[in-house]
């Protein structure tokens, strides 16, 4: 029996319809709207594109959104002056630096400067090392959206093996340890890891974060496993692909997210799940 598709889309709009629901309950009550201050520097136009739907997102969920664009040639000091405003800036609730950015500036650098309590991408070190600790922190949107998708599917993962393929400090690493703080017994593979056929066919749950078209086969599946694709690809025809091979995967597995239209739009759900809480969390502090 072909495996029942995870719907992101749906999902995602049950969740954001919620969050909207709790920014109108806090505007209510606050009179405070959160606001999320995306940063784009360059054309790239993937990345133009995401940004725009970010900030359309945060405005339809009843929330405000402000997106500065900067020349590819902004200077790195420039750009950490403007971080250091937006962090002092007490109208401002989550921060996002568009990645990647140009080759003169320093990623690190940029996303140490923006302030661990607006960082609703979950990126800086802070929040890193509190997600490592079990501490309050800003989890990065996409495990982020995996682990809502999971408990909206009712996937137990207690006792259970997840497997992460891929070991990105933005998805892999993050992943593996949310599905660990959830009791599953957690093994995260990469290139180097020998016989990975092998160790993904053990696999209850998979969560497939390598950023190669159609890698995992769909003889690697037990049945009856758990499939999340978190991979984007676009092929030479113009198909866009997962790191999963959909159509035979879907075949033996239980449940299995599709590409596009799986973990996409949790991703940006989340975002809206973080600028609410970091929205909340600055108002309790004052
Ligand atoms: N580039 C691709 N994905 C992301 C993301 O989630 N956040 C940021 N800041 N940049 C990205």
């Amino acid at each position: 029996m072909p495996a029942h598709l995870i719907d992101g889309k749906a999902i995602g709009a049950v969740v954001r319809a919620e969050i909207k629901e709790r920014a109108g309950t806090f505007v209510a009550r606050t009179g405070i709207t959160p606001c999320l201050v995306t940063v784009l520097v360059g054309e790239d136009p993937a990345s133009r594109v995401y940004v725009r739907n970010k900030g359309k997102a945060c405005t339809e969920a009843g929330m405000l959104s402000r997106q500065i664009d900067l020349p590819a040639s902004h200077p790195e000091n420039d750009l950490l002056a403007l971080v250091a405003e937006l962090n002092a800036d007490p109208s401002v609730h989550g921060i996002l630096v568009q990645l990647p950015l140009p080759d003169h500036i320093d990623e690190s650098r940029v996303i140490e400067a923006i302030a661990p309590e607006k960082d609703v991408d979950g990126f800086h070190p802070v929040n890193a090392g509190r997600l490592l600790s079990g501490g309050p922190c800003f989890v990065p949107c996409t495990p982020l959206g995996i682990m809502k998708m999971l408990d909206h599917e009712s996937v137990d993962l207690k006792g259970k093996h997840a497997v992460v393929v891929g070991r990105s400090n933005i998805v892999g690493k993050p992943v593996a340890l949310l599905l660990l703080a959830r009791h599953a017994t957690v093994t995260i593979c990469h290139s180097r890891t020998k016989d990975l056929p092998a160790v993904v066919r053990s696999a209850d749950v998979v969560v497939a974060a390598v950023g190669k078209p159609e890698m995992i086969r769909g003889d690697w599946i037990a049945p009856g496993a758990v499939v999340i694709d978190v991979g984007i690809n676009r092929l030479p025809d113009g198909r866009l692909v997962g790191d999963v091979a959909f159509e035979e995967a879907k075949e033996t597995a239980g449940k299995i997210t599709p590409v596009p239209g799986g973990v996409g739009p949790m991703t940006i759900t989340m975002l809206l799940h973080n600028t609410l809480e970091a929205a909340t969390r600055l108002a309790a502090s004052v």
